[in-house]
């Protein structure tokens, strides 16, 4: 029952207009224990604002929380570029959090979806699982000791890559970039994503340089790279180089690549960041431990925001069907049963084989987890244990989704 005495706070979520983007990025930079953006970094990430993309809660005329949602398209097994929504920039005015204003910014963003799907980056792995999302794609991150580093006799000796200051390749590398992502998980980039990227390797105090490959048809494949001096207690000071943006159409670039970044003069060690957990990158190595796994991470967080569209869009391996029930009490008009198969995907009044929430569908939608390993954890109940095993091949996928996009 309310207090007679106080008057109920007027709540709205609403699109907001540019004129206050900057007082909703200053809420979120608080949110996560940053300054207020300066008069010089605003230059750069106004543009990450894009006009009718961030929507806003307010309590009688006070912002209490952000949200962005922006366009783009994501690759999805067998090669379709599918429309998806990039949620970003979550945030609750500090002091205000955990009073259901940001699951009324979420609910307004999943109401709002026009793609099949949606992404997000999660800054804490407990938030989104509620709101249908779970983990899509993942990726590792490396350390080579390059001392300890000689490559195998049978690595192809392609040495057609040269190095160049970023800045100089500031054209090249965005369209060398729509040029070779192929992989499932693969997003395309808004047109602000480098300047973004100069501005935070700027900020750290690093320049980076870019490693090209030319193939017999042109360039490529790319690796962006910094060089920093880090001291380490009780271990001196390294060279490190970190490479934090690499893709590649073929072998031979990403062979090529890998040769010219261990061939950079003074480097202790090469930390690569956002690798896809499957590629082979110790099967180069006469030692397979001069590589070492530092950490394997959720990247893109995946929800389906319109099921029959999403799994129409996507490639199913081999023979057989199985219909699956899907339960989304968010976006209830997802909620049935679909009948999956190589031939195609449609909804049916049969019964399903195996069910369970849409995260779990979209856990499983890339190809990251197996349905049966979903299963083994109770988030999806199988009915037919055949049909299980014809889920899994239904949903198999050739290489491991993975995005290598900060976004
Ligand atoms: C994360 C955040 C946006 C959630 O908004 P909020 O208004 O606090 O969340 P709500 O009150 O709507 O809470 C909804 C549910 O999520 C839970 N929750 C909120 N934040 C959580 C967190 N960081 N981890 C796990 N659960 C969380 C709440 O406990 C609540 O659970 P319940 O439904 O079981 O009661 C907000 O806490 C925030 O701004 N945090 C700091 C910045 C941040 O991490 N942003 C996310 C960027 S990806």
């Amino acid at each position: 029952m309310s207090d007679p005495g106080v008057t109920p706070a007027r709540t709205t979520t609403r699109v907001l207009g540019p004129h206050e983007h900057r007082a909703a990025l200053n809420l979120f930079r608080d949110s996560h224990h940053q300054p207020p953006v300066t008069d010089t970094d605003w230059l750069v990430l106004r543009k990450t604002l894009e006009p009718g993309t961030v929507r806003g809660e307010f309590s009688d005329g006070r912002l209490l929380g952000m949200q962005q949602t922006m366009s783009g398209d994501l690759i999805v097994p067998g090669g379709a570029r599918v429309p998806s929504a990039m949620c970003a920039r979550l945030a609750v005015r500090t002091g205000h959090t955990r009073r259901g204003v940001g699951t009324r910014l979420m609910k307004a963003a999943l109401r709002a979806a026009q793609a099949p799907l949606m992404t997000v980056r999660a800054s804490e792995g407990g938030i989104y699982g509620r709101f249908g999302f779970a983990v899509g794609t993942r990726a590792r991150d490396l350390v080579i000791d390059r001392h300890r580093a000689r490559l195998e006799s049978h690595v192809p000796d392609c040495r057609h890559a040269y190095v160049s200051r970023s800045e100089d390749r500031a054209d090249l590398i965005p369209l060398l970039y729509e040029e070779v992502r192929g992989r499932a998980g693969a997003v395309d980039r808004p047109d602000w994503y480098e300047s973004l990227y100069s501005h935070d390797t700027a900020a750290s105090g690093l320049s980076s340089k870019v490693i090209v490959h030319q193939g017999p048809g042109g360039e490529d494949g790319f690796a962006r790279y910094t060089v920093d001096r880090v001291v380490a207690r009780d271990a001196g000071a390294r060279l490190v180089l970190q490479v934090d943006d690499m893709h590649y159409s073929s072998p031979e670039a990403w062979t090529g690549l890998w040769r010219a970044l261990l061939n950079v003069e003074l480097v202790d060690e090469i930390h690569v960041l956002m690798r896809p957990p499957d590629e082979p990158v110790e099967w180069l190595f006469t030692d397979p431990r001069v590589c070492r796994t530092r950490a394997v991470h959720d990247e893109t967080w995946l929800r389906l925001t319109d099921v029959e569209a999403a799994l129409r869009a996507r490639r199913f391996e081999g023979d057989g069907s199985v219909v699956i029930g899907v339960e989304d009490a968010l976006l209830p008009a997802n909620s049935g049963c679909y009948r999956v198969s190589g031939d195609g995907v449609g909804r049916t009044g049969a019964a399903a084989h195996v069910s369970g929430s849409v995260a779990a569908w979209s856990a499983a939608y890339l190809g990251t987890v197996r349905p049966s390993a979903l299963a083994a954890t109770g988030a999806l109940r199988v009915g037919d244990t055949r049909a299980l095993r014809t889920a899994d091949r239904l949903f198999s996928v050739r290489s491991e989704p993975w995005s290598g996009s900060f976004l």
